[in-house]
Parts: C-alpha cells; sequence; structure tokens
C-alpha cells in the first residue's frame, strides 16, 4: 500500500502534540481525519493542511462521551491509522481529585482509545494492514505526589497497547506508544505560562520537547520503516537525568 492512499484518524488535533502529528502527516501524503472539540480551531488546521497540498477534514466529538466517541468512529470509517492522541492531565493531589475529573481523565485517556480500537482496529484487521500510536506520558511509569490518576489512565493506556499488539498484530496492524517527556503546548502553556521553559532542565538536552518532535516519532511508527517495532513505548524524552552519574 502506498502512503498516499492511507487514512488516519488523529484525535485531539486543535492544539499541540495532535495538531503537529495531523500536520505531519498530512505532509507526507496521509489524508487526515482531524478530531477535536473546537470546531473553529479544527477548521483552521484543515485550511492549512489543504493550503500546505494536503488533504484533512474535521470532525467534532467530546471523548468524555462514549456515544460521541463511537460516532467519531463511525464518522471516521476505514481508516489505516488511528492516533489517540486527544488526553487530559490535570495535576492534583488524591484528596483533592474531583469525581468528575477522576472520570474525565479515565473516559479521555482510556475509554476513548478502548472504543476507537474496538470500533477500528478490526476493520484493519480485515484488511490485513493498520497502524494504532497512542500518546503516553512520563506520568505512566514515574509515580508522582500530584497527577496520579493522570498516571493511572496512561499506565492502563501502555497496557492496553501491548494488549492489542498481541489481539491485531497477527492481522497485520501494528500497535505501539509513544511517550513524551514535556513538551510545549497550549495545555502545558495553560498551566505552567512563563515557567514552561524550567520543564526542560528536567532532561540531558536541557530543553523542552516541541510538538513536531513528537509528530516525527509518531510518522515513523506509522511508516514501514519502523516495520519491526510492535507492542512497545517509544520515549521521546530529550534523555532521562538520572542516567547521570550521582
Ligand atoms: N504536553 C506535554 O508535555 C505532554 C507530555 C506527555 C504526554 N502528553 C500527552 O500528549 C497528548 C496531547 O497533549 P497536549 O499537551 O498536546 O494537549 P493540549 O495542548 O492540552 O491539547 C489537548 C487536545 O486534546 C483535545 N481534548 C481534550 N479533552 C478533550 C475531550 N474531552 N474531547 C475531545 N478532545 C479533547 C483538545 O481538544 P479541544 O482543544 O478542541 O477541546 C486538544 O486538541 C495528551 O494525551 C497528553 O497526555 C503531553
Amino acid at each position: 500500500m502506498t502512503q498516499a492512499s492511507r487514512t488516519a484518524l488523529v484525535t485531539g488535533t486543535t492544539a499541540g502534540i495532535g495538531r503537529a502529528v495531523a500536520l505531519e502527516l498530512a505532509a507526507n501524503g496521509i489524508e487526515v481525519i482531524a478530531h477535536g472539540r473546537d470546531t473553529e480551531r479544527g477548521s483552521q488546521l484543515v485550511k492549512e493542511i489543504a493550503a500546505q497540498g494536503g488533504t484533512a477534514r474535521f470532525v467534532a466529538a467530546d471523548l468524555v462521551d462514549a456515544d460521541e466517541v463511537l460516532a467519531l468512529a463511525d464518522a471516521a470509517g476505514d481508516v489505516d491509522i488511528l492516533v489517540n492522541n486527544a488526553g487530559v492531565y490535570e495535576f492534583a493531589p488524591t484528596a483533592a481529585t474531583s469525581v468528575d475529573s477522576f472520570d474525565r481523565h479515565i473516559a479521555v485517556n482510556t475509554r476513548a482509545p478502548f472504543l476507537l480500537v474496538g470500533a477500528l482496529a478490526p476493520r484493519m484487521a480485515e484488511r490485513g494492514h493498520g497502524a494504532v500510536i497512542n500518546i503516553s506520558a512520563t506520568a505512566a511509569t514515574s509515580p508522582a505526589p500530584v497527577g496520579a490518576v493522570y498516571g493511572a489512565s496512561k499506565a492502563a493506556l501502555e497496557i492496553l497497547t501491548r494488549s492489542w499488539a498481541t489481539e491485531f498484530s497477527p492481522s497485520g496492524v501494528r500497535v505501539n506508544a509513544v511517550s513524551p517527556g514535556p513538551t510545549r503546548t497550549a495545555g502545558t502553556t495553560a498551566m505552567l505560562g512563563e515557567n514552561i521553559e524550567l520543564l526542560g532542565k528536567a532532561n540531558l538536552r536541557g530543553t523542552i520537547g516541541e510538538p513536531e518532535e513528537i509528530a516525527k516519532v509518531v510518522q515513523f511508527l506509522v511508516n514501514t520503516d519502523s516495520s519491526y517495532i510492535n507492542g512497545t513505548v517509544i520515549v521521546a524524552n530529550g534523555g532521562d537525568p538520572t542516567l547521570l552519574p550521582g
């Protein structure tokens, strides 16, 4: 199958990493179904992709609502690539995490990917090819005193990644995850403002990640160049500072 004939559903493309992924895949000839909630930013992205010679359409859905997730899968139709990127991160101590916040993390970060894979991956398997990329986070594997539910929602996504690889790879569908370190996005900027640059100090490179750097990893994983990579989590974080001699 040629790259030009492929279609990708990317969730959460109205900002940050998802937007960069949509632009990167489109620049590589992949038709993008761009998702988010904000229709204005969604249609701006579609216009931007068209101006660069790519093809995209936007589908709005609130991933907190399971029916909207399933409607998104229907609207996407047959896709060759699914990038589960949309996510929420509300860093609070456990006692200050509301029921709504708990449910929102699980619904958006874990259940929505689960429902989208359930709806779309069997159809990829029937056609004998496909790629699923889940965007995880350092919090999935590194405990922290705030954001326990965020970490739990992403840890679940990582075991789902490995489970889905066993389930769908025999039919030609590879399933992988990318775990970004702190990355400059709308979400992290809203949270940290001018302090965002400090996030870069926590990695060996010494600077924060850019969304385009994560998008390049996703592009590699949906390519045949990564054909031997399957059921794993690629870490893109500038380097773990604990590697330094103590
Ligand atoms: N940035 C980082 O440092 C970092 C590090 C590790 C992992 N990640 C992961 O990378 C992914 C993207 O993060 P980001 O920083 O790029 O996020 P962001 O700038 O906050 O953008 C979040 C995206 O997800 C969408 N979204 C949020 N809640 C949604 C909902 N209920 N229904 C539908 N769409 C929803 C937003 O859509 P609307 O704006 O249209 O509502 C937006 O497109 C997330 O899964 C995050 O956990 C980020």
